[in-house]
This record gives C-alpha cells, sequence and structure tokens, in this order.
C-alpha cells in the first residue's frame, strides 16, 4: 500500500519513513514525486493545517495522504512559537534564525525553560480524517548543540535526557519523540483498516 505523506520538510520525512520501515506500508514524500508545492497553512490549530496539508495533496492525486503539523510552546512565552514554529523568524528564515530568535526571547527569563513539542498526525483518504496527537515535554538551552535532526532539535533537551534531540541518531528520536507517538498511533489504525 501507497502512502504520500503531505510534507516538504525532509527532516519529516525521513522521521515518519522510519517509523512505517518494516510494514507493509510505504511512505512517498511530496520530493519522491518532485512535487514542490508550498501549500499556505491558513489554520489556527494544528489539526487544521494538518487536514489542509492533507486535503491538498490527496486532491491532487487521489491516493491515500498522511500529514503532520507540528511544533513547539514554550512556557515562558505563553505557548509561542506554536503554530507559527516553522515561520517563527520570517517567511523564508532558517532553523537557526528560529533558533536565535527563541534564545533571545528566554534571554531575561530564568532557567529551566520548560517547552514541549506537539505532533498531530493525520490521515486522509476522501472519507473522515484519523487523527493523533503526540507530546514531547522538555527544555531549552541556550546554546545550540548536535547537528542531527532539524528545527528546534539543537537548542531542545527531552526530560530524562542530557543530550539535545539534535545529539540524538533518528533511531533514538524516534523511541521518544512527538512524532513517534503520533505516528505510532495513526500507523496502527492504518494499517488495521488496509488490513495489511
Ligand atoms: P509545520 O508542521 O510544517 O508547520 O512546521 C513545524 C515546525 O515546528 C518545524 O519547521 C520546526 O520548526 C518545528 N518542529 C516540529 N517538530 C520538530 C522536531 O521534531 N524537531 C525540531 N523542530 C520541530
Amino acid at each position: 500500500m501507497k502512502i504520500i505523506f503531505a510534507t516538504q520538510n525532509q527532516g519529516k520525512a525521513k522521521e515518519v519513513k522510519n517509523l512505517f520501515e518494516r510494514t507493509k506500508i510505504k511512505i512517498v514524500s511530496l520530493a519522491d514525486l518532485g512535487n514542490d508545492i508550498d501549500i499556505e497553512e491558513t489554520g489556527t490549530t494544528f489539526y487544521e493545517n494538518a487536514f489542509i496539508k492533507a486535503k491538498a495533496i490527496y486532491d491532487i492525486y487521489k491516493t491515500p495522504v498522511i500529514s503532520d503539523d507540528s511544533g513547539l510552546e514554550i512556557e515562558q512565552l505563553d505557548g509561542r512559537p506554536g503554530v507559527y514554529s516553522a515561520r517563527y523568524a520570517g517567511e523564508s528564515c532558517s532553523f537557526d534564525d528560529n533558533n536565535r530568535k527563541v534564545i533571545a526571547e528566554l534571554k531575561d527569563f530564568s532557567h529551566p525553560h520548560r517547552a514541549k513539542f506537539i505532533s498531530q498526525a493525520l490521515y486522509y483518504d476522501g472519507g473522515e480524517a484519523i487523527a493523533f496527537v503526540g507530546e514531547l515535554h522538555g527544555r531549552i538551552i541556550d546554546k545550540p548543540r548536535g547537528s542531527f535532526g532539524f528545527g528546534y532539535d539543537p537548542i531542545f533537551i527531552p526530560d530524562g535526557f542530557a543530550n539535545t534531540l539534535a545529539e540524538l541518531m533518528i533511531e533514538e528520536k524516534n523511541t521518544i519523540s512527538h512524532r513517534a507517538k503520533s505516528f505510532e498511533q495513526l500507523r496502527a489504525k492504518i494499517l488495521a483498516k488496509a488490513q495489511v
């Protein structure tokens, strides 16, 4: 069974492909399809944006689609960057720009800077959407460390760990991450539905 993953984020694509390895589902990313569509995320919740992305891609290919809308919520910043995590420092900002902005905004707050990642995973095949949420709790540090992963990984230390997410191999991140939690539930539902 083939499912398209509606993302242009190569870090997310790698993680989710890894989570579906050794199942009968083959995950195909937009990059694999040579599609560089930029879907406008006009929603105000993770669910709305996940649905917008999945439906936009389903309407093109008429093939089952999964999507992920995710972000980082920092307590001392009243939940920011939240749904605006990808473009927090501006329209065409880099991951480093976002990390610098977060560190600057936390400058006058005391440690620990409690935070959580949220992933909204969603499956859509033209019928009713299936969706699950996963969370990963931890704290933000002010000196980025590590080169794996993407986004805010270099400044996020999960609870119970000494390393940042960017210092963990993908397999290790996939045992604890918000995305692993949401997609493991989604994977079980999809496999049951497809009986594969
Ligand atoms: P979107 O879901 O494509 O709107 O963007 C999610 C954004 O949240 C990413 O671009 C990252 O900035 C951040 N993010 C989500 N999940 C992770 C993660 O696992 N590690 C680091 N940053 C993440």
